[in-house]
């Protein structure tokens, strides 16, 4: 099909301006946009906005607040200073699916064939109402090749794309939100892939949801998203306490008004992640379990609710693992008055959307 006019204009534009690409996170607490300088190697940030949504503005993948979301996008990018239109936009949610694949030699056409018809038994939510794109990593041991699908639910990705043309944003790409964790990570930690890929374990502890990527051999061998989060915790400190989902979202992150977490808050925030965390372990047993054919060895961890105190050790002592964070910087090089919460706070939610930016037009 032949590009229309106003495709062809795009195109020529970002050749012109190949950085000029920016990555959109719609989170279901914040919304993060991110541009980059450079090029892999030495990526810096150069922009870098957040918008703080209202309670329940996305229940799941759902819009709940259209216009609270593109005003919100609108603000998030005037913070940062973005000028560019052209944007790549993170998907998520039980309407989008990944899954790696070994597939026989071939030529191209019986390669793509393969993974179409195998990608097809696997997407639950309809292959014909479905997006899908896949990447062919490199050829395996077995003589194969490695490829890695992803796919998404066609309303899912207008639905969104609609925010995005209110804002006058034009969609280039759209990536999974587990993929650019994935794509950031290889970034951060290139100098140590070879030994990473024998098996890391990165999960995104976020407001909704907690994305569990099982990487391997180059790339994600599996992912999840569990439907936990700091949202949990804000809802459990506002019933108990009576108090509003902003004052709660305070209460939680910076204590009372002397910066002291009252002891009942505490409390609420160590029952939740016990129970937090007993889901992520049941969720990834098959990786964690000494002996198991797929045993990582090495966790990172990121996300809003990965700053929760307490969390991490808790996470090691039920997985058996060594828990860091991924550490966004030096790798990306970043002004430090960009992180009015401070860089650990900055470097917890950015990831999604850094990934996301990493992605230029090919
Ligand atoms: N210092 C902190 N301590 C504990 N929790 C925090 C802290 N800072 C932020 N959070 C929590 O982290 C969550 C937001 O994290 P993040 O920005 O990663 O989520 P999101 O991307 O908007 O959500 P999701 O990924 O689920 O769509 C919120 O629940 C917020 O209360
Ligand atoms: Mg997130």
């Amino acid at each position: 099909m032949a590009a229309s006019l106003s495709d062809q204009l795009q195109d020529f534009i970002s050749k012109l301006n190949p950085g000029g690409i920016f990555g959109i996170d719609i989170g279901a607490h914040s919304i993060k946009v991110c541009e980059l300088s450079g090029s892999p190697g030495k990526f810096k940030i150069d922009k870098f906005g957040t918008f703080v949504l209202s309670e329940a503005a996305i229940i799941e993948d759902e819009i709940q607040k259209p216009s609270e979301i593109v005003d919100g996008l609108k603000e998030a990018m005037s913070r940062a200073g973005i000028k560019s239109k052209i944007a790549c936009l993170g998907l998520y949610g039980p309407n989008t699916m990944t899954k790696r694949l070994n597939v026989p030699e071939g030529s191209k056409e019986e390669i793509e064939d393969h993974i179409m018809w195998e990608a097809e038994q696997y997407i639950t939510f309809g292959a014909d109402e479905s997006q899908i794109s896949f990447d062919i990593l490199g050829e395996n041991e077995g003589g194969g090749n490695d490829a890695i699908v992803a796919a998404a639910r066609t309303d899912l990705v207008e639905n969104f794309s609609k925010i995005l043309v209110e804002a006058k944003i034009t969609t280039k790409i759209v990536d999974l939100n587990v993929f650019a964790i994935s794509n950031v990570f290889e970034e951060v930690y290139k100098d140590n892939l070879e030994e990473y890929s024998q098996g890391t374990l990165l999960i995104d502890f976020g407001a909704q949801t907690t994305k569990v990527v099982i990487y391997k051999r180059g790339g994600p061998i599996f992912t999840k998203e569990l439907p936990i989060g700091g949202g949990l915790i804000t809802e459990e400190i506002q019933r108990q306490m009576g108090v509003s989902y902003e004052e709660a979202e305070d209460l939680k992150t910076s204590g009372d008004e002397n910066g002291n977490l009252p002891q009942e808050i505490v409390n609420i925030i160590n029952s939740q992640i016990d129970s937090q965390v007993s889901e992520v372990r049941k969720n990834i047993n098959f990786y964690v379990t000494q002996g198991s054919a797929e045993k990582v060895n090495y966790c990172f961890i990121t996300g809003g609710n990965s700053l929760l105190p307490g969390l991490s050790e808790k996470l090691s002592a039920s997985t058996g693992l060594e828990i860091k964070t991924l550490e966004i910087f030096p790798a990306f090089k970043v002004d430090e008055k960009k992180a009015d919460k401070g860089l650990d706070h900055l470097a917890a939610v950015s990831a999604v959307a850094i990934g996301l930016a990493m992605r230029k037009i090919g």
